[in-house]
């Protein structure tokens, strides 16, 4: 069965197949998740330790593991934050930011939660997907804290970390600071990061009961299209496609 007679028989509700997210997000996308699962992988490993008899040497390697993973993962959040300045359309802050219309967070969030509780249909019966081309306008209360906020207080605190616990990059002489100041600091860092690991765990259950949720109401090609860059857009989609592409490279 094609997209088109899968989707709807309705020719208002497929109109086009468009290329949205770019090659640089799908690659970023993908990694991030393969390097976040690594680092929460490594950190169960080493917090473990106990639990799983492991000597003090391979405590350590673990730990070193974890902390090179986190230098990567700086990296990925500084491609990333760039990609929301200097990206395609689809990759920067404006399409992460859920505003629209002169309306405020609150007022958009009350009208996209009764939009994908009830979504509107079309002739057929079918729901009628919503008309952004790009992010998900609900899914965007869930992204833009996490690339705004989340994922760079994450890095900065796991930096830390990594100076205070091996005197690495970037702050080495926090291995050495006097005795009170460095048991706070590490208090307050480890807790830190330890607390935005289940606020990214959070984001993860959401953000895949959100897709599960808008894949089986909307028979859509949502997950996909992280894989190939393309989603298929309504005529009133399509619309908003063009006017948030006009004069700038597409993706
Ligand atoms: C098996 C796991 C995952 C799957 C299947 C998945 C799939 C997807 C899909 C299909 C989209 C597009 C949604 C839309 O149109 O709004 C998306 C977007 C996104 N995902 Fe995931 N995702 C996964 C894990 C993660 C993880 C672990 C993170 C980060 C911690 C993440 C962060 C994001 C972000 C930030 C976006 C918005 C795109 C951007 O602006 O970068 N995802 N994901």
């Amino acid at each position: 069965m094609n997209d088109r007679n899968f989707l709807s028989s309705d020719p208002d509700r497929y109109s086009a197949k468009l290329p949205v997210w770019e090659g640089r997000l799908r690659l970023w996308h993908w990694t991030n998740l393969l390097v976040i699962t690594l680092l929460i992988l490594s950190y169960l490993i080493f917090d473990n330790h106990k639990l799983l008899g492991l000597p003090k040497p391979q405590t350590v390697f673990f730990q070193k593991t974890h902390i090179i993973l986190g230098y990567l993962f700086v990296f990925l959040v500084l491609a990333r934050l760039h990609l929301a300045f200097r990206g395609a359309p689809f990759s920067r802050w404006k399409d992460l930011d859920p505003r629209h219309e002169g309306k405020g967070f609150a007022t958009v969030l009350r009208e996209e939660v009764a939009l994908h509780v009830k979504p509107a249909t079309d002739a057929a019966g079918c729901p009628i997907p919503d008309s952004d081309p790009g992010h998900n306008r609900l899914g965007r209360y869930i992204y833009l804290p996490l690339l705004a906020v989340i994922l760079p207080l994450q890095a900065v605190t796991g930096l830390l970390w990594a100076s205070l616990k091996f005197g690495w990059l970037p702050l080495p002489f926090l291995h050495t600071l006097p005795h009170p100041a460095f048991a706070a600091t590490k208090w307050i860092v480890s807790n830190t990061h330890a607390a935005i690991l289940y606020a990214v765990l959070g984001f993860v259950a959401l953000h895949l009961l959100g897709l599960v949720k808008y894949e089986l109401t909307f028979a859509s090609d949502l997950f996909s299209s992280m894989i190939h860059g393309k989603k298929i857009l309504t005529k009133k989609a399509v619309e908003n496609y063009r006017k948030e592409t006009d004069g700038v490279a597409g993706p």
